[in-house]
């Protein structure tokens, strides 16, 4: 019992700290008992890169420090001669504990590491010298020395980033985590200035249009059209206001809808694993709002016996495709993983819906108990089934 107490302290008091905003590094010229020229904070994880040009050398003299946040995991930072501020191809410093001493090892991030082959240290073509590293808490400082090009601008792509495992006899890497932090974290600095180019993994500005646009067109665009076609609809002075509501939100959601799910296609080939899940709901939404939107089209005469029917398959389409529609936005706030405001927002959003909808529930209600003046029905119809409203496709 008491420790079952304990794990939930613990538990409790880690996701505390897991919640808590991370804390921004600031960078500083003076790193342990050394003091270079320059410093700056790296764009993601809250690392640093100092250094100072030794102009006689035409080498560059470095520390590079990053909170490792598990003491048997790795920090690592490294330089991409060939292949741009990219993962693939980049000559890596690797910083972990082997038993209790922290070293420095050497690894070529090549094509097959990015495609799944096992990460290990190798001599690398960027001839780094002089490491150490040190670290004081979790955080950890990679000290180093490399040569520039002579003659040749003082311009690196570099890549860093932290995993939360190494294998003790071999050395391999366990895989960085895939949140957006560790998949921005690379940039490109001009060493003489120190002006940095911070530039986001390429599908970053894709990721944000598909997810923005999705959500307002099936989170918020098609739930307010099926709400103006259910509480409307009873009122004869909304008659057909209602229906050119509906089908205007509902065909404006449709298109905005199309163009993000086609963004979500275009991001499959960035994805590593692809995100079934998130997919094929997708692909079902897609499939059922273009039923819906087909359904318009087929949709029997008013007064047709076939008419009831096709009532009920519109709703039940259109209410599952709502459904589907929020499960997959939260589905991809989770994959995302924007800024706690983005998902704080949309969660607000569908409150206000949902309160509004209560509301003109119980109005619709009492509006039609008042109509049905005392007759008790042994089940009163939903709102709309009261409504004498014609049917405004054919006002
Ligand atoms: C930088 O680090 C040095 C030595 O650790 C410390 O004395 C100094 O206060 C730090 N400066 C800033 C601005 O944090
Ligand atoms: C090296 O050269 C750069 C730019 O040319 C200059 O800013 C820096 O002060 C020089 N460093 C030293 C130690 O002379
Ligand atoms: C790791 O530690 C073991 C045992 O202390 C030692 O024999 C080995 O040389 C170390 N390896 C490296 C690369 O420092
Ligand atoms: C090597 O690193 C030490 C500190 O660890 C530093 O004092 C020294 O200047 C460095 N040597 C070169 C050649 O960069």
């Amino acid at each position: 019992m008491a420790s079952a107490w304990r794990c939930m302290l613990v538990t409790a008091l880690l996701s505390f700290v897991h919640g808590a905003s991370p804390v921004h590094a600031v960078c500083n010229k003076t790193v342990g008992t050394r003091t270079f020229e320059q410093c700056q904070d790296l764009a993601a994880l809250g690392a640093t890169y100092a250094w100072s040009l030794n102009n006689d050398t035409n080498s560059v003299d470095f520390a590079f420090s990053e909170d490792m946040q598990v003491t048997g995991g790795w920090i690592g930072w490294g330089i991409n001669p060939t292949k741009g501020p990219n993962m693939e191809g980049t000559q890596a410093l690797i910083a972990f504990k082997n038993g209790t001493s922290l070293i420095v090892m050497e690894y070529d991030v090549t094509n097959a590491v990015k495609d799944g082959a096992p990460l290990l240290p190798t001599l690398v073509s960027v001839k780094y010298s002089n490491l150490s590293a040190v670290m004081v808490k979790t955080t950890v400082t990679i000290f180093g020395t490399f040569p520039l090009g002579a003659g040749k601008a003082a311009t690196v792509d570099h890549v860093w980033n932290r995993g939360r495992s190494v294998n003790p006899i071999t050395f391999e890497l366990a895989e960085h985590p895939l949140a957006p932090a560790n998949l921005a974290s690379v940039g490109t600095v001009d060493l003489a200035t120190g002006i940095a180019s911070v530039v986001g993994p390429p599908h970053q500005k894709l990721e944000n249009a598909h997810g923005v646009i999705s959500a307002v067109a099936w989170g918020i665009l098609v739930p307010i059209g099926v709400m103006a076609a259910r509480y409307l609809r009873p009122f004869p002075w909304a008659d057909p206001l209602w229906f050119y509501l509906h089908i205007t939100c509902q065909l404006t959601g449709y298109t905005l809808g199309v163009v993000g799910w086609g963004l979500g296609l275009q991001l499959q080939k960035y994805a590593s694993p692809i995100k079934y899940f998130h997919r094929n709901v997708g692909i079902s939404i897609f499939v059922f709002a273009t039923l819906q939107v087909l359904a318009m089209v087929l949709r029997p005469k008013r007064g047709s016996k076939h008419r009831r029917y096709w009532n009920m398959y519109h709703h039940t389409v259109g209410y599952a495709t709502i459904i589907l529609s929020i499960v997959n936005i939260f589905e991809g706030l989770d994959l995302l993983q924007p800024e706690s405001k983005w998902k704080d927002a949309y969660i607000g959003v569908l409150v206000a819906l949902a309160v509004i909808a209560a509301l003109l529930e119980t109005a619709a209600w009492v509006a039609w108990l008042r109509r049905s003046k005392g007759r008790i029905p042994e089940s009163p119809p939903p709102p709309h089934l009261g409504s004498k409203a014609k049917d405004a496709l054919e006002p």
